[in-house]
């Protein structure tokens, strides 16, 4: 049976991920808090996640896996949360005739820009399991303008030239991301890896331990969410997450 979300939205608050952690106790699983403006967005790599007031969706879905007709999810296997909240949002940007791709392990790029980020915090048991997942994700939709400090941010409108019901996109987006969470862990993993942003193609990296650039390859990921590249000397190389920045 297809598990249902209910969202709460609310004017401000310090940070979606925060409200839900919380009001962890007093939320049914598949509980989404949004709001319309976050006085302390969080980003990933300790970064602020700024987003102008009502413009965009700024929201954290709580998924308690194993109940409600929902997978158990083992701690080893934890990355399935990114590849169906990446992809929910990638099926969502497809409707609205966009061409997105996945940037390990969850930005959503169109193109060389960012379009969405997710910042996923989970609770693991002592079993190895995981107990609770709050999936934040913030997703430019009506924005125009972004702070200059900003890399490459792109919205839904800068490229549609559309303006759109935030709160009519969220709940497409639920739509998708409950519908994915009833198929096959396989069967998702292969859908991630054909919108793979550059799986196959050379570019540029910066090895962050070292801080060397290099061009390279990647050529999968693997059971533990490690990225496997291709290095200029034909080897592979398995990075973590933080461990490899891409050259933009
Ligand atoms: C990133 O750095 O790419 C991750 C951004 C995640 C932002 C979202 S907005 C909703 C939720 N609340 C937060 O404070 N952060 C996440």
């Amino acid at each position: 049976m297809k598990a249902e979300a209910k969202t709460i939205w609310l004017d401000t608050t310090d940070s979606t991920q925060e409200e839900v952690r919380r009001h962890i106790d007093e939320y049914d699983n598949l509980t989404v808090v949004a709001a319309l403006y976050q006085t302390a967005g969080k980003g990933q790599r300790g970064n602020k996640w700024s987003s102008g007031r009502g413009e965009n969706l700024t929201f954290s879905v709580l998924l308690r896996p194993g109940k409600n007709g929902i997978r158990e999810i083992p701690a080893k296997e934890q990355f399935y949360i990114s590849i169906v909240s990446a992809l929910a949002v990638k099926e969502l940007l497809d409707g609205y005739g966009l061409r997105p791709n996945i940037k390990w392990p969850n930005d959503i790029y169109i193109g060389n820009r960012k379009i969405c980020g997710m910042l996923i915090e989970n609770v693991l048991t002592a079993g190895g399991m995981v107990e609770s997942s709050i999936i934040g994700i913030g997703l430019n939709v009506n924005q125009t303008e972004f702070p200059p400090q900003l890399m490459n941010p792109v919205s839904m409108t800068k490229l549609t030239h559309q303006n759109y019901d935030i709160k009519a996109v969220l709940e497409a987006f639920l739509e998708y991301f409950c519908s994915l969470l009833q198929e096959e862990p396989t069967v998702l993993r292969q859908r991630y890896m054909d919108c793979l942003f550059r799986f196959g193609v050379k570019a540029d990296y910066t090895d962050t331990k070292t801080g060397e650039t290099f061009s390279g390859t990647i050529r999968g990921i693997d059971g533990e969410a490690l990225l496997h590249v291709e290095m200029p000397d034909g080897s592979i190389k398995k990075f973590a997450f933080k461990e490899i920045s891409y050259i933009l």
